[in-house]
């Protein structure tokens, strides 16, 4: 059994360290992309509070296809430069949007979405993926959000 979430009242910075050791935990060893992805889309769910999605797209053949994920069913095809995933792959750069809403071109893929995160994964300097993280609720991540996730995206790189 694996048991890895943190206590209610643990400060972010300590809960991101966590996931982390968690994440190299659960990969280590382990060659199956989909497998860790799957993984690490449950870690992340169990981690961080206030989402309705958590996965992966990945990079295939110039377009980003759904991967693993936790939340309900998304679009399955995104063109690199639309949406805030799009954007993200197109320019290997994380996106943080606090009011989807605002963002040019954004894909509505569930309504009750209203801020984002998305971290592109890099593999030998180039984007095999990106990590998405939704919030129903505005401005729902921060700084240090953006900090851990982009840690994550470095330890499973070679990963997934
Ligand atoms: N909102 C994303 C699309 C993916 S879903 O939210 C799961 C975007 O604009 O890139």
């Amino acid at each position: 059994m694996f048991d890895f979430r943190p206590a209610d009242d643990c400060p972010k910075p300590e809960a991101y360290r966590q996931l982390h050791d968690a994440a190299e935990a659960l990969t280590a060893g382990e060659p199956d992309a989909v497998a860790n992805m799957a993984n690490i889309a449950a870690l992340l769910w169990d981690f961080l509070p206030d989402m309705n999605w958590a996965g992966f797209y990945r990079m295939v053949d110039g377009e980003l296809v759904l991967g693993p994920f936790m939340g309900r069913p998304a679009c399955i095809r995104i063109p690199l430069g639309k949406g805030v995933c799009g954007v993200a792959a197109q320019d290997g750069a994380t996106q943080l949007v606090e009011d989807v809403h605002a963002f040019p071109g954004h894909i509505a893929c569930d309504a009750v979405t209203n801020s984002e995160l998305v971290v592109p994964v890099l593999r030998n300097g180039d984007v095999v993926a990106v990590i998405d993280l939704d919030s129903p609720s505005k401005a729902r991540f921060d700084s240090e959000d953006r900090a851990g996730i982009e840690r994550l995206a470095e330890i499973i790189s070679q990963r997934i």
